[in-house]
């Protein structure tokens, strides 16, 4: 008998979580007035609102913990994360931040101005407030077939050559700071973006003269899809392909809470030595001295740890197959969700899911509070209230997918966890056709409204 897949990991240590009746969850959820983002942690019983920070530290990584060197400059703590940068992404200068859309924020200002252009696969909504807030423009170039979700493709996370193209030709070179490669492509749904792809990226960057960036969150897990989808990577290893990615870049930005698997720390890393020369002051100004930026030096070094362990092929085959056994289980219930299944990541597809609850309504968020209100699950949208007003016009933007996404943390749940996950989404679709209303808002700020929005029931 074939052996069945199993963690390279044992638990050697655990946190209580408790479960709760339905009633209670309807209190809640309506206390937190219908935004998940509001729930006390203890009110949810498996939580997958993200992946970011919530990842389980090995022991290794709590011992370099203890070994953390707290001096205000040169510590020992930030050469060692220093080593594993350079040793696994190739780039020679780094500058620390306390996570990734404060390394945005570092990069951006030195090197974003109004009127300018960034073009990407699809930018993360921290990367796109980060442009919009300096009066630039964000411009999304996904391939078609992220738009649809019924479609098996093995990089759905690419970006479009074409439309690329047509903008780098349509705007001055001096407009555009650079051109942004999501890895993986998270508003896609964790989906990975090819090595064939990033080449053809970076030749058109290099033949309009512009530079090109990496938003690295998850790049050690589209390296495992680009080593075991894409012809000719087989046999090469995960830091291997990991060094091939960024030998295209410029620079990289990276919320090491994803695929470092550190719960809070990032950092901007450059080819040049005059890019990172420019954004020195910015980093002092807005994160700290040069040698920590907004880490301490335990985090520091635990982040060095886990960029080796996050770029360790057992600890991502395990961590991929546990989503795609999530998969695997909707498959079997019909449950709708962006095929393939991602690298972090299960989006279930809420308007086919829910097909008649109207999309003003905000359709992956009414199957969000179901979720919870079923099991006590805790997701998120990816729809219209995340994808906002239009910063001009002020009128809400309908993305043409409506995702619940739902994040699995690094070695934090078991199989166990997901079979119920699985079974409790089951259970609303077994009943999704008497759910014929959604969401409407009754307060929102200017930006980013989705972390704090409050909604009543529509009527
Ligand atoms: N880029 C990508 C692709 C991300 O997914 C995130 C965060 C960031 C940048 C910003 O990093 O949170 O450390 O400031 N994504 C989290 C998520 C919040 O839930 O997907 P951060």
């Amino acid at each position: 008998m074939e052996l069945p897949f199993a963690e390279s990991y044992k638990i050697k240590m655990v946190e209580p979580i408790r479960k709760s009746t339905r009633a209670a969850r309807e209190e809640w959820i309506k206390e937190a007035h219908y935004n998940l983002f509001n729930l006390k942690s203890d009110a949810v019983y498996i939580d997958l609102l993200t992946d970011s920070g919530t990842g389980a530290m090995s022991d290794r990584q709590w011992a370099a913990m203890m070994e953390g060197d707290e001096s205000y400059a040169g510590a020992r703590s930030f050469y060692k994360l220093q080593d594993a940068i350079q040793t696994i992404t190739g780039f020679s200068h780094f500058l620390p931040t306390h996570q990734g859309r404060a390394a945005e924020n570092v990069l951006f200002s030195a090197i974003v101005k109004p009127d300018d252009v960034l073009p990407g696969n699809a930018h993360f909504d921290t990367t796109k407030g980060h442009i919009e807030f300096r009066k630039a423009l964000p411009i999304d170039c996904p391939v078609e077939e992220a738009a649809d979700t019924s479609v098996d493709h093995p990089f759905k996370g690419n970006m479009d050559l074409h439309k690329l193209e047509t903008i780098l030709r349509r705007y001055p070179q001096k407009r555009i700071p650079c051109v942004v490669i999501t890895i993986t492509n998270n508003s896609a749904g964790g989906q990975p973006v090819s090595m064939e792809n990033i080449k053809g990226v970076a030749a058109l960057a290099k033949k309009y003269g512009v530079k090109v960036l990496f938003d690295s969150a998850r790049f050690a897990e589209n390296a495992y899809f680009i080593k075991t989808r894409e012809p000719g990577y087989a046999k090469k290893s995960i830091r291997e392909i990991v060094s091939e990615i960024f030998s295209y870049g410029d620079f990289m930005t990276m919320s090491a809470k994803k695929d470092a698997i550190v719960n809070m720390g990032g950092f901007v890393a450059f080819r040049h030595e005059e890019d990172w020369k420019k954004c020195q002051m910015f980093n002092i100004m807005y994160e700290g001295y040069l040698t920590y930026g907004g880490m301490s030096g335990r985090d520091m070094s635990a982040l060095a740890v886990g960029l080796e362990e996050g770029t360790d092929y057992d600890y991502l085959d395990g961590r991929i197959h546990q989503v795609a056994y999530l998969g695997q289980k909707l498959d079997e219930y019909g449950v709708p969700y962006q095929r393939p299944a991602g690298g972090h990541a299960i989006f279930v597809d809420a308007k086919k899911f829910l097909p008649r609850v109207p999309k003003e309504e905000f359709i992956a968020q009414t199957l969000g509070v179901e979720l919870y209100k079923e099991a006590g699950i805790r997701g998120v949208e990816i729809g219209a209230l995340l994808a906002d007003r239009d910063p001009k016009t002020r009128l809400n933007r309908y993305p043409t997918l409506e995702l619940l996404r739902l994040a699995i943390p690094r070695r934090v749940y078991t199989h166990s966890h997901i079979d119920y996950i699985a079974a409790a989404l089951k259970n609303v679709h077994d009943r999704s056709k008497t759910i014929t209303r959604g969401y409407e808002i009754t307060k929102e700020m200017a930006i980013m409204r989705h972390f704090t929005v409050q909604l009543i029931p529509a009527r």
